[in-house]
């Protein structure tokens, strides 16, 4: 018998996925939005594959470019 899914369950997890469709990791969307420069939901799409399913990850992947794309440009 399986546990059902819960913030919980994930502690021991080694990495966050931030889109389960393709099943694509926040480390993978972070490390094209910090060294690659991708500063689109379209451009991470295209390099990593996450938001090309049900699309409804589309908004989670743009607070990480927002967040993390100011934060690379700021450190030049
Ligand atoms: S969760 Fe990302 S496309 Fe469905």
């Amino acid at each position: 018998m399986s546990l059902p899914f819960t913030p919980e369950s994930c502690d021991g997890c080694p990495d966050k996925i931030v889109c389960r469709c393709l099943n694509v990791s926040e480390a993978q969307v972070i490390q094209m939005i910090t060294r690659l420069e991708v500063r689109s939901v379209r451009d991470l799409t295209h390099h990593t594959g996450a938001g090309d399913g049900c699309t409804c990850c589309h908004a989670k992947l743009q607070e990480y470019l927002e967040r993390f794309g100011c934060e690379a440009a700021a450190m030049g």
